[in-house]
């Protein structure tokens, strides 16, 4: 039968039907807020491309985490800024580094939040790359060591939960180990399991100073062509002890994200990334889009297309908007 008998705007004619037969529903239950981390006190940088978004002391990191925790927000993720960058980033895993002070702050501060920590070695080192540099190459299997002091650092600190972005082979199962042989085998491990070589991280690397100073990522984060080589990095990083698989950015790989939901059980996040905040921000700014409409509509996209947890630099925007509804 087809119509006139089907007629799908029936359902459709009013905002209660529509409610009703909605598929999708956005909370702020998934909404994790990232947030830059630099050293010293009462420091607050906004990013020039991120509008909103601050470079932020401890201090002010633990004020916004207020703020956060207040909007309803469940999680933050930290990255930090280096004070000295060197060859082998040493400060990633510094005991007195911006992560693991601000880390320190919020637990003080006492708040009902989960603490994430983005684990990488490319804004701590001079050259830019996420891990060892040896003639131009990035060595995976020393840099997964480091890597892993560095998540070890987070979880003294007093993080729930540690993020490795590298994409090296086996820092999954480094990490695990290594959190585990120190006593933090609660400590969860959310992977960047497949994390594209993209355009979209522009903005990012201003706000945590981590351009690749020679070369590009092409060698150790992902093809954008490829979407079966996501299916293996994520099956490997859950064998080697991922708690929570990631697919970054999100637009461009809505696909992605579906197929892992599809195929896996575990929690699949998505990273709405800087240059896909900062497009709609220029384009708002201009009068071009409707900020609000186009973010919510983002949002339930990414939703829609199977990641339950979004990491996103409007959390704090779709949760007011949520709360307003
Ligand atoms: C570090 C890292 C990056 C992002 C998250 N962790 C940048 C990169 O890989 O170059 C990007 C986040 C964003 O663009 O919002 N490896």
């Amino acid at each position: 039968m087809t119509f006139p008998a089907h007629r799908p705007r029936r359902l459709r004619r009013t905002e209660s039907l529509r409610r009703l037969v909605r598929e999708t529903h956005l909370t702020v239950d998934g909404l994790v807020y990232p947030m830059f981390a630099c050293s010293g006190t009462n420091v607050r940088r906004e990013i020039r491309s991120m509008p909103g978004i601050f470079q932020q002391s401890p201090d002010h990191i633990a004020e916004e985490c207020r703020e956060a925790a207040a909007l309803g927000i469940p999680a933050v993720i930290l990255f930090g800024l280096a004070e000295h960058e060197d060859e082998t980033g040493s400060e990633a895993a510094a005991a007195h580094g911006a992560v693991q002070r601000s880390i320190e702050a919020i637990r003080k501060a006492k708040l009902d939040l989960t603490v994430i920590t983005d684990v990488c070695l490319c804004e701590y080192t001079s050259h830019g790359h996420c891990g060892v540099v040896k003639d131009s190459e990035v060595l995976n299997d020393p840099s997964v060591a480091l890597l892993a002091g560095a998540a070890l650092s987070h979880a003294r600190a007093g993080a729930d939960v540690v993020a490795p972005s590298d994409m090296m082979d086996g820092r999954v199962a480094a990490i695990r180990r290594k959190l585990d042989e120190n006593g933090f085998q609660d400590v969860a491990i959310l992977s960047y399991a497949a994390k594209y070589c993209s355009a979209f991280y522009g903005p990012f690397r201003e706000a945590a100073d981590s351009a690749p100073q020679f070369g590009d990522r092409r060698g150790y984060q992902m093809d954008p062509a490829n979407a079966r080589e996501a299916l293996r990095e994520v099956a490997l990083d859950i064998e080697e002890g991922a708690d929570i698989v990631m697919v970054k950015p999100a637009l461009a790989y809505l696909d992605v994200i579906r197929h892992v939901r599809e195929r896996f059980d575990v929690p699949v996040a998505a990273y709405n990334v800087s240059g896909e905040f900062a497009m709609v921000k220029a384009a708002a700014q201009n009068g071009w889009v409707d900020e609000k409409r186009a973010v919510l509509e983002i949002m339930t996209a990414i939703r829609r297309a199977g990641a339950s947890i979004v990491l996103t630099y409007h959390a704090k925007d779709v949760a007011r908007w949520l709360e307003a509804c």
